[in-house]
């Protein structure tokens, strides 16, 4: 199996549990500006709300992937009120026909003083044991 991770981040939060997932997966975390040039199996985005939606670039770096380059994408993140982004990152994937998987990773995310700490080191713990599950035989 081939991964790749890349994330998108304003304040640090996904970023850091894009390390977590990478470093179970044995990759880099990247960003989105970073695109996906070798073949994997397995895309692992992170990604967040802002204002009740995904940022563009993550969108834009979505309609960037090739098809024919990655077989599946895992939705990972954080956000401080709203449950997953899975829904949004998966309107953008089914327009270039790339499937998204139905596990994710999610959890709260600091904003302003709302959930401090989070993700705190047990999220962070989580989402890379969240990211060692796909690889477990
Ligand atoms: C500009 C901005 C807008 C946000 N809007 C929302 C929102 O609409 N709903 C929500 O649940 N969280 C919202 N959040 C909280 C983020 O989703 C949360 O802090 C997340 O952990 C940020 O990840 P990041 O540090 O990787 O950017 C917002 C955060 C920022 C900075």
């Amino acid at each position: 199996m081939k991964y790749a991770v890349r994330y998108y981040t304003k304040t640090g939060n996904t970023k850091r549990l894009a390390e977590a997932v990478a470093g179970a997966l044995g990759v880099e975390a990247l960003p989105v500006s970073e695109p996906v040039a070798e073949p994997v199996d397995l895309l692992f985005l992170g990604n967040s709300y802002y204002a009740f939606n995904i940022d563009p670039e993550v969108r834009d770096f979505i309609k960037s992937l090739d098809r024919e380059k990655v077989g599946k994408i895992v939705n990972f993140g954080s956000a401080a009120m709203l449950k997953s982004t899975r829904k949004k990152v998966k309107a953008e994937a089914d327009k270039v026909g790339i499937p998204t998987d139905e596990r994710e990773f999610h959890c709260r995310g600091e904003f302003k003083g709302i959930h401090k700490g989070r993700p705190n080191e047990d999220d962070v713990k989580a989402a890379a044991d969240f990211a060692r599950s796909f690889t477990a035989k």
